[in-house]
C-alpha cells in the first residue's frame, strides 16, 4: 500500500492535484481511497459528487471519504483533551511539552490523521491519498505523535508502575490539585498507542511521502521551502514539488510580465528543492471541477495514460530527523558524500547553519529545538549529530511574548 499526503499553503491547489492524483491513480488500476484532513470539505467540491462519511465509489476504482471527526469518537477523547489543556493552561507543565501539546485544540485533525490510519489498516486499498490542511497545521499534526509520545513517554510510565495513585504524577506537574482519573488515564495511553502507530505509518518511506504543492511566487516558495525543512527533519520522506497556476507565455504585456516573474521563481524553485522533481501545471482557464478537468490536470502531471505511475516515489530523500534521547534531542542529518573536515555546524539565532565543504544550508530550527542549547556535536559514518539540551531560561523568554 501506498500513502501520499498533498500539503502546501492555503489556497495553492491541495485538493486539486490530491483529487487529480487519485483519479489517475484509479483509472490505473489501483484500488484508492482520496480522503482529507481538513474538515473544509473540499473534496466533494473538487469532484463535484456529493460525499459522506463512508467511503463512497465515486468512479471506477476511486472511493472517496469525508471523515467525520465529530461523530467518530468516543467522548472520552473529549475528556482527554479537556483533561490536558487544563493542565497545560497551568504553570508547572514540563516547558518544552506544554508547548508542543498546546496543539491539541486543533484535536479534529489529530482525530483526523487517526481516521487515516483506521482506514489504512481497514480496507484492502493499493493507494490512500490524503488532501491534508494548509502548510502550518498540517505540521503541528505530523509533529504531534512524536511529542505526544515523548511526553507520555517521559512523564506517565514509572509513575504509574510505582503508584497507582495519581498523587506522584500531580506533583511532578508542579500541581497536587490536578490529578487524572484513571479512565483519563487509560484513554491517554490508548491515544498514545494509536498516534505512534500513525508515526510509523506516516513516518515510513517505503509507504508514505509528501509533495508539496505551490505557486510560483517567493512568499508562497519560501513556506514551502521551510515546509520542506521541517518535514525533512522530523523523519517525513518528500517525493515532489508541484508547481501550480503556472502562466502560458502570452501576447499581451500582462502575461508576459507575469509568465517571466513566474519563470524566475522557477529557477529558484528548482534550485532550492535540488534533488527533488518539480513538476509544473498551468494555469488553466477555468477551476479544474469535475472528473473530465481533474483528468486533465493528472494528465498534466503523469503524462498521457498510462503515463508515470503516480505511486512511484519519484526522489527518496530521508535527510534528517530529530530523536529523543535521554531527555535530550538528537538531530540526524546524513551527509553521505561528506568528509570529516569539511563539515561544521553552528547555531545562528533560530538557525542552525551547516556547512560542508564551502556549502552553507540553513535550516530553520523547529520551536521545540530554538529553547534548546546546542551541547554537542559529532560527525562520522556520513552523518552529522548535533545533540540539544532542553533550556528553561530560553524556554521562559520564547513563552512571555505569547498570548
Ligand atoms: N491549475 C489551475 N488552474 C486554474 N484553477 C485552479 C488550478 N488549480 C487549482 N485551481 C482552482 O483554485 C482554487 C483553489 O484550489 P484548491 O482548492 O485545490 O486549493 P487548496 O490548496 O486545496 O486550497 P485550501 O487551502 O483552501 O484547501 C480552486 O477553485 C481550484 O479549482
Ligand atoms: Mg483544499
Amino acid at each position: 500500500m501506498r500513502i501520499i499526503l498533498f500539503t502546501g499553503k492555503g489556497g495553492v491547489g491541495k485538493t486539486t492535484t490530491a483529487s487529480a492524483t487519485a483519479l489517475r491513480l484509479a483509472d490505473r488500476g489501483m484500488k484508492t481511497l482520496l480522503l482529507s484532513t481538513d474538515i473544509a470539505h473540499s473534496l466533494a467540491d473538487a469532484l463535484a459528487v456529493p460525499l459522506t462519511a463512508e467511503p463512497t465509489e465515486v468512479a471506477p476504482g476511486l472511493w472517496a471519504v469525508q471523515i467525520d471527526t465529530q461523530g467518530r469518537f468516543e467522548a472520552a477523547w473529549r475528556d482527554v483533551q479537556r483533561f490536558l489543556i487544563e493542565l497545560l493552561s497551568r504553570s508547572g507543565v514540563d516547558p518544552i511539552t506544554a508547548d508542543e501539546l498546546t496543539v491539541l485544540p486543533g484535536v479534529d485533525e489529530v482525530l483526523a490523521l487517526l481516521a487515516v490510519r483506521e482506514l489504512a489498516v481497514a480496507g484492502d486499498w493499493d493507494a490512500l491519498v490524503v488532501d491534508c490542511a494548509p502548510t502550518a497545521e498540517t505540521l503541528r499534526l505530523l509533529a504531534l505523535p512524536e511529542a505526544l509520545t515523548w511526553y507520555l513517554a517521559k512523564v506517565f510510565p514509572a509513575q504509574r508502575r510505582i503508584a497507582r495513585g495519581m498523587r506522584p504524577i500531580a506533583s511532578m506537574l508542579g500541581r497536587g490539585d490536578v490529578v487524572p482519573p484513571d479512565n483519563i488515564f487509560d484513554a491517554l495511553l490508548r491515544l498514545n498507542d494509536e498516534l505512534a502507530g500513525v508515526r510509523q505509518l506516516l513516518g515510513d518511506s517505503s509507504i508514505t511521502s509528501v509533495r508539496l504543492v505551490l505557486t510560483p511566487e517567493s512568499v508562497v516558495a519560501a513556506e514551502a521551502r521551510r515546509t520542506f525543512t521541517a518535514l525533512s527533519l522530523y523523519g517525513y520522506t518528500v517525493d515532489l514539488v508541484i508547481a501550480n497556476r503556472v502562466f502560458p507565455a502570452g501576447d499581451d504585456e500582462w502575461r508576459q510580465g507575469w509568465a517571466r516573474a513566474q519563470q524566475l521563481q522557477l529557477v529558484a524553485i528548482r534550485e532550492s528543492f535540488a534533488g527533488l522533481p518539480v513538476r509544473e501545471l498551468p494555469y488553466r482557464a477555468g477551476e479544474p471541477v469535475g472528473f473530465d478537468a481533474l483528468r486533465e490536470v493528472g494528465e498534466a502531471l503523469y503524462g498521457p495514460l498510462p503515463g508515470s505511475d503516480p505511486a512511484e516515489a519519484t526522489a527518496h530523500r530521508d535527510l534528517m530527523r530529530i530523536d529523543p534521547v535521554d531527555g535530550d534531542f538528537v538531530l540526524r542529518m546524513s551527509l553521505p558524500l561528506a568528509t570529516r573536515s569539511a563539515v561544521d555546524a553552528a547555531r545562528a539565532g533560530d538557525d542552525l547553519v551547516i556547512t560542508v565543504g564551502g556549502h552553507r544550508r540553513v535550516l530553520t530550527l523547529p520551536s521545540m529545538l530554538r529553547r534548546c542549547t546546542v551541547v554537542g556535536g559529532e560527525f562520522d559514518g556520513g552523518e552529522l549529530r548535533v545533540r540539544f539540551r532542553p533550556d528553561p531560561a530560553l524556554w521562559h523568554a520564547e513563552t512571555r511574548g505569547k498570548p
